[in-house]
């Protein structure tokens, strides 16, 4: 079977079909994909019904795949295997959870502009989110293009920003909400990380805007300043010229890279109507300061 890539984004986000990702892949249909990736940032597959192993056995081929952590809140139960990030309004016994259930935090937490893990020391390379089931309407996921979004900028603002570095927490983005139930022992394996403002890709040899609504302040300088250099950034990447929405139908997965892209959920109907998303996210190699670092000194 050929695959085929429809562009709906022009560099930005593809349509790829043509392939049964639960069957073994030819080495000829990797090397399609994995180029795809590197033009476009995401991809979208549809009627994709995976079962858990499949989904992350394709999610190991991009890399390591991260082990879930329960650090939001304080029940230990999983609704979904280890490797998975449970991304519904659903509980342990099935039904949708109740109002005040302390998980809805988290996914009015994803209805802020961000990119996966930037919070953690190494982040994520890339996400794949797979869609069982979905509301009629409402649930959409928007993506921003943040390759496209630093290449508008002016090469002033350019020059200012190269050499910034931010610093990450969950604990900020989640305190933004009004969220402030994690316990002491969270909070530890949860300090705030240094991330740059600016990220190289060495495969693609393309710069993207590396912003998320964890990223709480630029370090050395003064929080007001750099909170509003931080907004201005994000406003400037959402704009609707950098954005794509997303319908979802059941059997959808979409995979895209955290590197240079940001990612948020809309509302729907969700204390009356169910939404099943389940995510892998696969690691990055080490921390994207660190890799600037090595990227630098291979270069003088
Ligand atoms: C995620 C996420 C958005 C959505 O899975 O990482 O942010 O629309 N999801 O559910
Ligand atoms: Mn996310």
């Amino acid at each position: 079977m050929a695959i085929e890539i429809t562009p709906k984004r022009p560099s930005f986000f593809a349509e790829v079909s043509g392939v049964d990702l639960r069957q073994p892949l030819a080495a000829k249909q990797w090397q399609e994909i994995q180029t795809a990736f590197h033009e476009y940032a995401i991809l979208f597959f549809r009627a994709q019904p995976l079962t858990d192993e499949e989904h992350i056995a394709f999610s190991a081929r991009f890399g390591p795949v991260f082990t879930a952590t329960n650090y939001h809140w304080k029940t230990e139960a999983r609704r979904v295997h280890a490797k998975m990030a449970d991304i519904s309004n659903i509980g342990t016994d099935g039904a949708i959870l109740p109002a005040d259930d302390e998980r809805r935090f988290h996914s009015r937490a994803n209805e802020l502009w961000h990119t996966d893990n930037t919070f953690k020391f190494v982040p994520a390379r890339c996400s794949l989110l797979l869609a069982r089931e979905v509301p009629e309407q409402g649930g959409d996921t928007e993506f921003a293009d943040m390759r496209a979004a630093y290449d508008a900028l002016t090469e002033e603002k350019k020059i200012e920003i190269e050499d910034l570095v931010v610093e990450h927490s969950i604990v900020y983005s989640r305190t933004l909400l009004g969220f402030n139930g994690y316990t002491d022992g969270a909070k530890q394996e949860l300090p705030p990380v240094p991330q740059v403002l600016v990220r190289h890709n060495g495969q693609t040899n393309r710069k993207a805007l590396y912003l998320a609504s964890h990223g709480s302040h630029i370090v050395g300088w003064p929080k007001e300043r750099g909170r509003t250099l931080l907004d201005e950034l994000t406003t400037h990447a959402t704009q609707s010229a950098f954005t794509y929405r997303h319908k979802w139908h059941p059997g959808d997965l979409i995979l895209w890279d955290n590197r240079c892209t940001m990612h948020r959920a809309t509302p729907y109907d969700e204390f009356n109507t169910r939404r099943d998303l389940q995510r892998t996210t696969v690691s990055d190699e080490i921390n994207s300061v660190e890799r600037r670092e090595l990227e630098r000194a291979s270069h003088v």
